[in-house]
């Protein structure tokens, strides 16, 4: 079946059928593999997207349900002029990306995070980032990475 949805800013009409994972879709049809796939089970937060501003594990959506919808994968982060958006350069800043395969996702999330909670507890980042699993990092410079992120974003609004 044809769906059509935006994604990182651009109406995309592409064919697939319920068998395709939205993961795949990304990856293989629109060539974005900053989407990662780990578990492939809904454990590791790696395939991270946001949908409607809203973090979701691409591994287990079947590639219709993004009709209509507003897809963000982190190719779409960077802004007009090619620079990194401030939770990827805040990740980069504190040290928090070691072999960066849990990255893409942990940015999603944590951006998804920012977009309605300027100001998060440390409590409130734990829970956020609690479907993204990173086996490099211990989760302490991940935790200051989205703290400084936070900071920055708001000392610009
Ligand atoms: S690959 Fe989707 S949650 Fe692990
Ligand atoms: S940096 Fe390697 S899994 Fe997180």
């Amino acid at each position: 079946m044809k769906i059509t949805f935006t994604c990182n800013g651009v109406s995309r009409t592409v064919e697939a059928g319920a068998e395709v994972r939205a993961l795949d879709l990304l990856r293989e049809e629109l060539n974005l593999t900053g989407t990662k796939e780990g578990c492939g089970k809904g454990e590791c937060g790696a395939c991270t997207i946001l949908l409607d501003g809203r973090p979701v594990c691409s591994c287990l959506l079947p590639a219709p349900k993004l009709s209509g919808c507003e897809v963000l994968t982190v190719e779409g982060l960077k802004g007009p002029d090619g620079s990194l958006h401030p939770v990827q350069q805040a990740f980069l800043d504190t040290g928090a990306v070691q072999c960066g395969f849990c990255t893409p996702g942990m940015i999603l999330s944590t951006k998804a995070l920012l977009d309605v909670n300027p100001s998060p507890e440390v409590s409130e980042i734990e829970t956020a980032l609690s479907g993204n699993i990173c086996r490099c990092t211990g989760y302490k410079k991940i935790i200051e990475a989205v703290q400084l992120a936070a900071e920055r974003m708001r000392a610009v609004k």
